[in-house]
């Protein structure tokens, strides 16, 4: 009951803060509206060294270390009500939590023309420090912040995003979603190796279908001699060291800053590793365009001989991007949907009619596909940093704050949608005088792909993936799920862990 009042006062005083920074003008003159300072927005503590770490620490930690991300933040709203702040140490900025669609959308909307989304600090210094002789200068989506990032967003925007150009990969894609099928049908009896081992086999899908598009070739993901020392294998690890180490290098403390840790001296050779992998790719692809010795009309060039065109070490830098970004997103994302498939028979019955039927508008996959992510983001909340001062909620946020909006836990709060646990396709399908409209939740609560002009460069891609391995898995298998729920991880992204119980049955 407090809460809600509460959460009425800080709506009321959103609002007004959103006017006057639309108007440009700030009122701090009036007594009754001076901002509290930032010191006093209620949070966890920092201690020395470790920052606020302790908090997450079992039998000590007030939070606890085996929740998921919806569980910290659940508790984390439940005790400190809209606003609470995570201080930094060393180098890492403070970071504030808004649990209202109102105060976060202040401080992102200010930043539509330039956002700022501070990431992979590491992976910016290997970029800047040892790749500066063949980058010079350039870095890449998601290590470049203001002018720098608009600039090699503008150059790469039109080649990645453009649905009709991203369209060009739909028949090579629906052949790796052939083969990612035709091993699952083999494999589909060996329920024990399936039930460790299924995530690799998704993440040998996702790598090869990214593969495709970044690197411009197949490159054998899915061929049965996929040993230890096959390229793939070494860029799939790349990819899991990056998301196991992110939370000590990037979330909690800065110290590598000041001297080179272990862990800080392996991400520099998994990024090494990665760099040299995509540049010989990328050469390749470049070779074999050469080779062709004739133009081919613009609506048929790859991505690769687009990004080419603009520059090498531009195909480069975002071959690195996708080979980092578009495949344990992807994999999740396509797990995620057919876990919620196998826990509801009927929507996955209603999928394979659609599936199965000549209409070539698939509507319903689509509205799958969004319930999942609006249930399970794979970034669970998305974060931007302050360029100026804001005041949130009747607090001050200097300039230099990670300001994080829990989007997957605001998205699953019946307060925005009916039945908001539920797997309900429907919803996004439903129209106005539906009480499941999807529109009735303010627009900036469900953001699996980001916001605004900073968001997922890869979502037509993985849209495009995804639909396409649904449509032949869908059509080949019943999917069940048996026993307890799937397990679910987070670090600084969601991921599952076995066992993997999924149940693969030749559809009727
Ligand atoms: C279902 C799969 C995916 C999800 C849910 C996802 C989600 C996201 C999110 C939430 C962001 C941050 C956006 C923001 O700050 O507003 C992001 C950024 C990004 N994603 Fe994805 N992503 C997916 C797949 C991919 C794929 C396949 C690629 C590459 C082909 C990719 C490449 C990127 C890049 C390069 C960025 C940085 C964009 C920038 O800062 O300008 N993602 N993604």
């Amino acid at each position: 009951m407090r809460n809600n009042t509460l959460s009425e006062c800080y709506k009321v005083l959103a609002v007004r803060t959103q006017t006057s920074v639309q108007n440009g003008r700030r009122s701090y003159s009036s007594p009754a509206q001076e901002p509290k300072p930032f010191k006093s927005i209620p949070g966890l503590s920092s201690l020395p060294i470790i920052g606020p770490v302790h908090h997450f620490l079992p039998i000590i930690g007030s939070i606890g270390p085996d929740l998921n991300a919806f569980e910290v933040m659940e508790k984390l709203h439940k005790k400190y009500g809209p606003i609470m702040k995570m201080e930094g140490i060393f180098a890492r900025a403070n970071m504030v939590f808004l649990f209202e669609p109102e105060l976060f959308e202040q401080v992102f909307r200010a930043q539509e023309a330039n956002p700022l989304r501070p990431g992979f600090q590491s992976l910016e210094y290997f970029r800047e420090k040892t790749q500066k002789g063949t980058i010079d200068g350039l870095t890449g989506l998601t290590t470049a912040q203001g002018e720098k990032w608009r600039e090699f967003r503008t150059k790469v925007n039109p080649a990645l995003l453009k649905l009709k150009l991203v369209k060009v990969y739909a028949p090579g894609l629906d052949e790796v979603a052939q083969d990612a099928v035709n091993r699952l049908k083999r494999l589909k009896d060996d329920k024990a190796y399936l039930e460790k081992n299924f995530n690799l086999e998704m993440t040998r899908w996702s790598l090869e279908s990214v593969a495709l598009v970044a690197l411009g070739s197949r490159i054998g993901c899915l061929d049965d001699d996929f040993t230890e020392d096959h390229p793939g294998r070494k860029l799939m690890q790349c990819a899991k060291d990056m998301l196991d180490t992110a939370v000590e290098l990037e979330l909690f403390s800065s110290i590598w800053k000041y001297f080179a840790t272990p862990t800080f001296k392996k991400m520099m050779n998994t990024y090494q590793m990665q760099w040299d992998i995509s540049t010989k790719y990328i050469e390749s692809a470049r070779k074999r365009i050469n080779e062709r010795g004739y133009a081919i009309p613009d609506e048929e060039q790859s991505i690769v001989e687009r990004l080419l065109a603009i520059d090498e070490r531009v195909a480069v830098l975002m071959a690195n991007e996708m080979l980092s970004a578009g495949i344990d997103t992807v994999s999740f994302s396509a797990t995620s949907l057919m876990y919620y498939l196998a826990k509801n028979q009927d929507k996955q019955d209603k999928l394979r009619e659609e599936i199965r039927s000549d209409n070539p508008h698939k509507r319903y996959l689509r509205a799958c596909l969004k319930e999942s992510l609006r249930l399970r983001a794979v970034v669970p909340s998305n974060l931007r940093r302050t360029d100026r001062d804001h005041i949130v909620g009747g607090y001050h946020i200097p300039k230099g704050v990670d300001v994080v909006a829990p989007n997957e836990y605001l998205s699953r709060l019946e307060k925005y949608y009916p039945q908001a646990h539920d797997f309900v396709p429907e919803r996004w399908l439903a129209d106005k005088s539906d009480p499941l409209y999807y529109g009735n939740a303010p627009q900036i609560i469900t953001l699996p792909f980001g916001f605004g002009i900073r968001s997922c460069i890869g979502r037509r891609i993985a849209e495009l993936e995804i639909e396409t391995f649904m449509k032949r898995l869908i059509d080949e298998f019943k999917v069940t799920w048996e026993g307890p729920p799937i397990k679910l991880v987070n670090k600084i992204m969601s991921g599952y862990v076995p066992p993997y119980n999924f149940r693969f049955e030749n559809a009727k």
